[in-house]
Formats: structure tokens, C-alpha cells, sequence
């Protein structure tokens, strides 16, 4: 078998924009690419704010192979059963074991085994449990059924995302940040050879305040009065990586893919 892989990672989708982000460019990212993965973070997909079935029925019909989410995983009470019921969408897996869902799948293509592993910081952060040793845990569950496996660390520490990069370096093929919606400039491929970024950014409006109206935002800032917020539509831009790898658990490049969505808003 060959054991090749690539894998296209996209930085959480924000409400519609960000679909339509993400859906009108992914046919040519497709092309352009040819990744055998998709997976996307799509944790405020609905409106700003989590995500519904409907939402995620539609990432997958768009070819999308996996979802992960983050702190925004509960906001639509709609979705709860989908979560236990879906196995290619995930909550951080180190969220309570009662919290509706899970949080790895492993999915096929080509006849490569992809498992993919969402996780979620600890600091400033509300995961009741060790993000730490939860990825040993489940790494140890998931090394003899995977070629290749990808980790979504959703945190908001660039510490923590820093650390855990280095500890699963040389037994994981990537380890991606989400959560803070802003791209950072240090994507590379550790020495052990596991990809690592500390955040792919965001799939969503460059014009606005990690996705929401900038009015907003700064009325919120300026009077620390509460505001309702809603989400920009300025300057739709997908933020992505792809990521590339030879033989199981080894990656051999991560590039950064930073797409405006001209013409979409
Ligand atoms: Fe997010
Ligand atoms: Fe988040």
C-alpha cells in the first residue's frame, strides 16, 4: 500500500460567510491540490456560534471527511443527539465523557486510515479534563489502527498548543491549532516529523473582530457594557493548511494556504 498521504485542514468556518467561503473555493483547492482529506474545524459555522445537523450534512455532502469543534460545540441544543449519532463529527475528547459526543473517528480513503483527534486546551479554557493525558490516552488508542493522524488542538494558549506539538512530535502526522481565528507564522515540520502550526486561522470575515462586526467589538471594548453581537461579512478569506506526508506518522511538508474569497459576501 502506499502509504502517501495529504491532508487539506481548514481553520474554523464563521456563520454563512464562512461556508460560502469554504464551499466556493474548495472545489478549486480540490483541483489545485488534490488532497485525499478534507477535515474542518466548524465550530462556528451557525451563525457565529456552533453548529446545527443541517450545517454539518452540508460539509459533508460537500466532501468534507471530518468535522472538529471546540468550545462552541454546545450552543445549538439541536445537535446534541447528531453528535452521538454522527461518527465523523467531534467535540474535544477530553470534554466530560456525559458531554453528548466523542472526540476521534477514523476515516478511509484510497485505502489510507486517517484518525483524526480533536482536543482542547486547558488554560482559559473549559475542558473539565488533562488535555495532556488525554492525547497520550487516546494516541495509545488509536496508533495500530491509523497510518496517519491528525490532531486538532483547540486552545487559546499558544503555550500549551506549543508544548503538546513538541510531546506528540514523531508519533502523530500533524498537530494543528484552532480557536484563536488568527493565522500564525510558524508552520513547519517538527524534527521527529509531525506537521505543527499553533493556529490555521479562520474561514471566515477579515473585516471584522475574529469574525464578529468590528462596531460591535469595539462598543463592547470601549463602554464594557454587554452588546449584542453578530457576524461580520467583511473580507471573507479562507484560512487553511495543507499538509503532506510519505510514510505512516510522518509528515514531509505543511503549507500554509491563505485564500481571499473574492467576489463572496
Ligand atoms: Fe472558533
Ligand atoms: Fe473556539
Amino acid at each position: 500500500m502506499n502509504d502517501s498521504a495529504s491532508i487539506l485542514f481548514v481553520g474554523d468556518v464563521v456563520g454563512g460567510i464562512g461556508r460560502r467561503t469554504l464551499l466556493g473555493l474548495l472545489a478549486s483547492l480540490r483541483e489545485r491540490h488534490a488532497p485525499d482529506f478534507v477535515v474542518v474545524n466548524a465550530e462556528n459555522a451557525a451563525g457565529g456560534l456552533g453548529i446545527t445537523s443541517k450545517i454539518a450534512q452540508e460539509l459533508f455532502a460537500a466532501g468534507v471527511d471530518v468535522i472538529t469543534l471546540g468550545n462552541h460545540t454546545y450552543r445549538r441544543r439541536e445537535v446534541y443527539a447528531y453528535l452521538d449519532q454522527e461518527d465523523r463529527i467531534l467535540r474535544p475528547a477530553n470534554f466530560l465523557p456525559s458531554q453528548p459526543g466523542h472526540g476521534w473517528c477514523v476515516v478511509t480513503r484510497r485505502g489510507i486510515r486517517l484518525g483524526v483527534l480533536s482536543l482542547s486546551g486547558n488554560l482559559f479554557m473549559n475542558a473539565s479534563r488533562p488535555v495532556f493525558a488525554e492525547a497520550e490516552t487516546a494516541v495509545g488508542a488509536l496508533a495500530d489502527r491509523v497510518d496517519h493522524l491528525l490532531v486538532d488542538m483547540h486552545a487559546e494558549a499558544t503555550s500549551e498548543k506549543v508544548g503538546l506539538g513538541w510531546h506528540l512530535d514523531g508519533r502523530v502526522t500533524a498537530v494543528v491549532g484552532t480557536h484563536t481565528h488568527v493565522p500564525t507564522a510558524d508552520a513547519r515540520v517538527l524534527p521527529g516529523g509531525t506537521a505543527y502550526i499553533t493556529d490555521v486561522g479562520m474561514t471566515g470575515p477579515r473585516g471584522g473582530v475574529i469574525g464578529v462586526k468590528r462596531e460591535r467589538a469595539i462598543e463592547s471594548m470601549l463602554t464594557q457594557m454587554p452588546v449584542k453581537f453578530e457576524t461580520s461579512t467583511e473580507d471573507p478569506w479562507l484560512n487553511a493548511v495543507l499538509i503532506r506526508a510519505s510514510e505512516p506518522m510522518k509528515a514531509t511538508a505543511i503549507d500554509q494556504l491563505l485564500v481571499p474569497a473574492t467576489g463572496i459576501g
